[in-house]
């Protein structure tokens, strides 16, 4: 049966184990340069992305396959007013598997009706960013067992997909999601409630130092810009926290940092430097992980 990639939460725990698993042995090397040799990856990019994108392709480019771009909302035929389903359809017959990022959730659920060939979500909206989560998980998994662990989320918990991909993907491990966002970037409550019912304890913190101080890992990210209704409600809450090495001081020796990126502000340049922290090896973790999910697609 053909194998859409929409959401976390449609992963059963043995199947993201196995993946992260598969992940290893790839990132060690152990993988067929020519697995995907004569098939074709179709990108739909509607919204900007750097790692995203670029790590697909490569990720395709080390199997052996090819990707077909179409090369930004600006330069497609969505400015001619070209539904999502004509675009889907169409690429679905040049292509092996699509990915597709789109700025409304529910985007790439509704791909699936009009796709011939697999769509994987790589984002859609504030909803979900599946790849991105198995790259976090993958990312702490390295540092540390999954079990047993407390979680910070931090930043922009009601707009930010990756957020919540990763808070649902952690029900799965026996672990604690602490939360921390700007006044009115809360977690959405259905969220929470969605989080608790699925047996995972979630405390909402509002002091930044007394929230790193209890981490294993905490996951930082920007406040998504683009999702708010003006600019005004977006400057109220700019630059509202930031990750410094000061803030680290009081935290676990051993707790990772982590953060989708782009950042803007929110980490302090002086971090990098830091053992705690972790974002560029977790946006290079992207090759292995999306190498994975090619496979698991189109292979
Ligand atoms: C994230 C996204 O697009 O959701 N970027 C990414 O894929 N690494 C995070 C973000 O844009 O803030």
């Amino acid at each position: 049966m053909m194998r859409h990639i929409i959401s976390i939460k449609e992963f059963e725990k043995e199947e993201i184990d196995a993946l992260l698993d598969h992940t290893r042995a790839i990132d060690a090397g152990n993988y067929d340069r020519h697995a995907l040799e004569d098939k074709i990856l179709g990108v739909l990019f509607f919204e900007p992305s750097t790692r995203t994108r670029m790590s697909f392709e490569a990720a395709m480019a080390r199997l052996g396959g090819k990707s077909i771009d179409m090369g930004g909302v600006e330069v497609s035929s969505v400015v001619k007013g070209e539904t999502l389903a004509d675009t889907v359809r169409v690429v679905s017959g040049y292509a092996d598997a699509i990915v597709l990022r789109h700025p409304k959730e529910g985007a790439a659920r509704l791909a699936t009706e009009f796709s011939s060939v697999p769509v994987i979500n790589a984002g859609d909206g504030a909803g979900q960013h599946p790849s991105q989560t198995l790259i976090d998980l993958y990312t702490i998994r390295q540092a540390m067992p999954l079990d047993g662990i407390d979680v910070g989320l931090l930043g922009d918990l009601r707009y930010g997909r990756t957020a919540h991909s990763l808070a649902y993907a952690l029900t799965n491990y026996d672990v604690t999601i602490h939360t921390l966002a700007p006044e009115g970037l809360e977690m959405p409550p259905n969220v929470i409630e969605n989080l608790r019912e699925r047996g995972v304890e979630v405390v909402e913190h509002t002091d930044i130092a007394e929230f790193a101080h209890g981490l294993d890992v905490m996951y930082v990210t920007r406040i998504q810009r683009e999702r708010f209704p003006d600019m005004a409600s977006y400057y109220a809450v700019a630059s509202s926290y930031r990750v410094t090495p000061e803030l680290l001081s009081g935290a676990r020796d051993s707790m990772i940092v982590l953060h989708p990126l782009p950042r803007v502000d929110e980490i302090d340049p002086g971090v990098d430097a830091l053992p705690h922290a972790r974002y560029f090896q977790q946006a290079r973790n992207g090759i292995p992980i999306r190498m994975a999910l090619l496979l698991e697609v189109m292979g």
